[in-house]
């Protein structure tokens, strides 16, 4: 075991972690390209919960159940990739990292740099990611830069900037991301023991579909992977870019994915669709899950769901939605988009009584 160069702390720690929840890249360490002695840079991300949706399933027929990515250490799945990025970057003596992104990528990459103690910079939409995503990437120390512009012109320049600065970009066009998150197809076929007919994913940037169908080839199996995007941000549906991507699914809010071949590829090989869902049915995606299978994910995660209630299960029986990230992220939607009320109340017991049992008017 080595220690890092990014600083005196050693970052080498799998031996520190205890329990059965090791690191991801430590329990999957034969099928990712890392030897031991490696450095590795982890929060103890993935070996995520698998959890049955009983009335999803009653409602589509199937046995559904939800890969809840949102139990990783910084809310999304985005842990995934990043512990290998950043771990492949530290083995190769970076000491910067930088991403576009919608909100997840860079509070993923700001978690793991803190961790490793490099330096991350991180380039978002001005305005357009959720404040729980603004406020870890904020308080993990990177340097936040809000473009006057979207996801998709984000990503082009930080692409130009790597090219000449040796600064490691940790967007999915980073294999090792691809790599890291392929691990979630990984812990599904050895919960469901091979078992799987459908995943319903929402897609983005298209990374996490090309990872979970890498995963899945990697261990012979072969289910439908049915993609949803956003009816205001769909390229993969129309077929072209789209300039102008609009949707309350902030986090999958893209206009022209950078794994848009592999995403395609991953649909059609597996007999599987990208297919759309309106903001309305994302929203009513969102408050079922919440307040009736008791689980609260962002809204793009809802995406998921939103799909398969939508077109059904299409004779599959089981079936996982991944819901990609915890609610929490997105502390404005929840509010602005649910059913209840807060109600006010002088501190009297009357008035108690009366908001507690009366009839709500
Ligand atoms: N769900 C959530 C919660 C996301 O944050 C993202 C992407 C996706 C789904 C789509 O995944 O891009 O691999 O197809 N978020 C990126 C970000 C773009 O910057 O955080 P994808």
């Amino acid at each position: 075991m080595s220690e890092t160069s990014a600083r005196n702390l050693p970052v080498v720690e799998g031996a520190a972690f205890t329990g059965t929840h090791v690191p991801l890249i430590e329990r999957y360490r034969e099928r990712l390209p890392f030897a031991p002695g490696d450095p590795l840079v982890s929060l103890q991300e993935g070996s995520t919960p698998l959890l049955r949706a009983p009335l999803i399933s009653e409602m589509v027929g199937a046995r559904v159940r939800l890969k809840l990515e949102g139990a990783n250490p910084t809310g999304s799945f985005k842990d995934r990739g990043m512990t290998c990025a950043v771990s492949a970057a530290v083995r190769d003596g970076a000491r910067a990292v930088i991403c576009a992104s919608t909100g997840n990528t860079a509070a993923s990459a700001a978690a793991y740099a803190a961790r490793a103690g490099i330096t991350c910079a991180v380039i978002v939409p001005e305005g357009k990611i959720a404040q729980g995503k603004l406020a870890q990437t904020l308080i993990h120390g990177a340097r936040v830069i809000a473009l006057q512009g979207n996801f998709d012109q984000a990503l082009t320049l930080v692409r130009e900037l790597t090219d000449t600065h040796p600064i490691v970009l940790v967007n999915s066009v980073n294999e090792f991301r691809i790599e890291g998150q392929k691990t979630a197809a990984f812990e599904i076929q050895e919960a469901l023991e091979g078992e799987l007919d459908a995943l319903c994913i929402p897609v983005g940037n298209a990374g996490n579909i090309t990872s979970y169908w890498r995963g899945f080839t990697e261990v012979g199996m072969a289910p439908r992977m049915f993609g949803f995007q956003a009816e205001g941000a769909m390229p993969l549906v129309l077929g072209h870019p789209v300039e102008h991507p609009e949707t309350v699914a902030s986090a999958i809010r893209i206009g022209n994915p950078v794994r848009w071949e592999d995403a395609m590829a991953a649909a059609r090989d597996s007999r599987g669709s990208i297919r759309m869902v309106t903001d309305s049915e994302i929203l009513a995606a969102f408050r079922l899950l919440a307040s009736k299978e008791g689980m609260f994910c962002e809204p793009a995660s809802a995406a998921s769901v939103a799909g398969l209630l939508k077109y059904g299960a299409e004779g599959a029986e089981q079936v996982v939605c991944v819901l990609t990230g915890r609610g929490l992220k997105d502390p404005e939607t929840a509010i602005a988009h649910n059913d209840g009320r807060v109600i006010p109340c002088p501190v009297e017991l009357e008035a108690i009584e009366e908001a507690v049992l009366g009839d709500g008017s």
